[in-house]
């Protein structure tokens, strides 16, 4: 099969390094790509969002999977377009249809999905401008912190958690008022503050049956111990300590089987991904959001465990196959560390040559860079995530962080603590 996947970051490097081990992979394409998947594979300088020059690249290279990596291309509904031509119908793609990827695409819609199908999640109301008014009284009957997200898409900005009414009351008329997200904001989703611990679930579906993939955390925020600002992920830990098979098996009847089953009795045709975020609230799952596709960098922590054939598994995705496959998990531990450019996720700069990056048993999926034909260069604020695989979680992080401080560039920045919490948890 010949492959093309839309993206340049960790997450799809880490599907580039997965897929080009199958032995039903013959050409891999990505586009537009960075300086690792050039190394596994051919970039292309295509728009993820082009959908047009994508159809043409597919017919002309005969790519039999189209992989989108990032929810934007999904959001805006490429999967319809390849639906809708008929000269595209021969190519698979493992991505929801437009509806569905408004579980990522609007955080109302989730929301309403999730109170028709008795999905848990935080209680909530939306709100637009010309419900200010009832936004700031819905407020007031909240405890602080209060949950304030933009309904669409903003690059991963959207939520803003304040800690006093008055604050939260600036922030609703700065995002309804004032599009604060330009038009992401015209909707505000308030919800209740939950209390727990964040884990990310995967799921693996074609609308009919699904496989959960390794579970992950990640590291959002850029400073240790969970301060300062948010970033894309600074790391991620597969498995998770506390998700036992108890927390799974909730999870599963009260998450993932309603979700498939609403997606289905709503006539979403809902093949690829689903990202929980989910928060654990005293031993009890709650949806914290849905995305459509992959997490990054958990993909980077959770494809090392995936045993399978990714490519096989993806092909009886599109093909509504899941059902006659099985998934091998490994136990081991993954452990990803994202090394930045200074500065981010504010300003920083690019193109510093890339030292250290040869040896080793740690996979280094590069997030952001580019080749200059002689050196890499760095090219993104998330340059590369390490990611090592091994018995133990101490052993995992310590693989991962030697090969972190092996790999050099100025204003090379990362985060120390990654996976302490859960080492504590372990040990508790
Ligand atoms: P989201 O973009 O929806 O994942 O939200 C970003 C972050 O905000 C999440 O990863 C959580 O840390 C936090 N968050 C979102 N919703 C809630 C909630 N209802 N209660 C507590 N924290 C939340
Ligand atoms: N690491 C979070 C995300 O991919 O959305």
């Amino acid at each position: 099969m010949n492959i093309l996947i839309l993206g340049s970051g960790g997450r799809e490097h880490a599907f580039s390094w997965k897929i080009a081990q199958s032995p039903l992979c013959q050409q891999l394409f990505i586009a537009p790509g960075n300086a690792g998947t050039a190394s596994i594979g051919t970039n292309v300088p295509l728009n993820i969002i082009d959908f047009e020059a994508i159809a043409d690249f597919c017919l002309n290279n005969q790519i039999d999977l189209l992989l989108p990596g990032s929810e934007d291309p999904l959001v805006y509904g490429i999967v319809d377009y390849f639906k809708s031509r008929s000269d595209l119908q021969n190519i698979l793609i493992a991505g929801p249809v437009k509806e569905g990827a408004q579980l990522e695409g609007s955080k109302d819609f989730a929301k309403a999905f999730m109170a028709r199908n008795d999905i848990p999640t935080a209680a909530y109301k939306t709100f637009t401008n010309e419900s200010l008014e009832a936004g700031y009284a819905f407020l007031e009957t909240l405890h602080p912190p209060f949950v304030l997200k933009a309904d669409g898409l903003a690059a991963g900005k959207g939520v803003v958690i304040p800690e006093t009414l008055e604050e939260a009351k600036k922030e609703l008329h700065a995002m309804l008022a004032d599009a604060k997200f330009g038009d992401a904001s015209s909707r505000v989703v308030i919800e209740e503050f939950l209390k727990g611990i964040e884990v990310s679930v995967f799921v693996l579906t074609d609308g009919k049956d699904y496989f959960l993939l390794p579970e992950a955390k990640d590291y959002k925020r850029i400073g240790e111990g969970d301060t300062g600002l948010n970033t894309g992920g600074m790391g991620a830990i597969s498995p998770v300590p506390f998700v036992d098979d108890s927390f799974l098996k909730k999870v599963e009847d009260r998450i993932v089987k309603p979700t498939i089953s609403g997606l289905q009795k709503e006539n979403i045709d809902y093949k690829g991904f689903i990202f929980l975020g989910l928060m654990n609230v005293g031993g009890d799952p709650y949806v914290i959001e849905y995305n459509v596709r992959m997490g990054d960098p958990e993909t980077e922590a959770v494809l090392p465990r995936v045993q399978n054939d990714l490519l096989d598994l993806l092909q009886a995705v599109c093909l509504q196959q899941l059902g006659t496959k099985s998934i091998s998990i490994t136990p081991q531990t993954a452990a990803t560390v994202v090394l930045v450019s200074g500065g981010y996720p504010e300003s920083y700069e690019k193109g510093k040559v890339v030292s250290g990056l040869e040896g080793g048993k740690s996979l280094v999926f590069h997030a952001g860079t580019k080749s200059d034909g002689e050196n890499c260069l760095t090219n993104g604020g998330r340059v590369f995530a390490v990611s090592s695989l091994a018995d133990t979680l101490p052993e995992a992080l310590n693989m991962s962080y030697n090969k972190a401080a092996e790999i050099n560039f100025e204003g090379k920045y990362l985060r120390r603590d990654i996976g302490q919490d859960l080492l504590k948890i372990s040990q508790s």
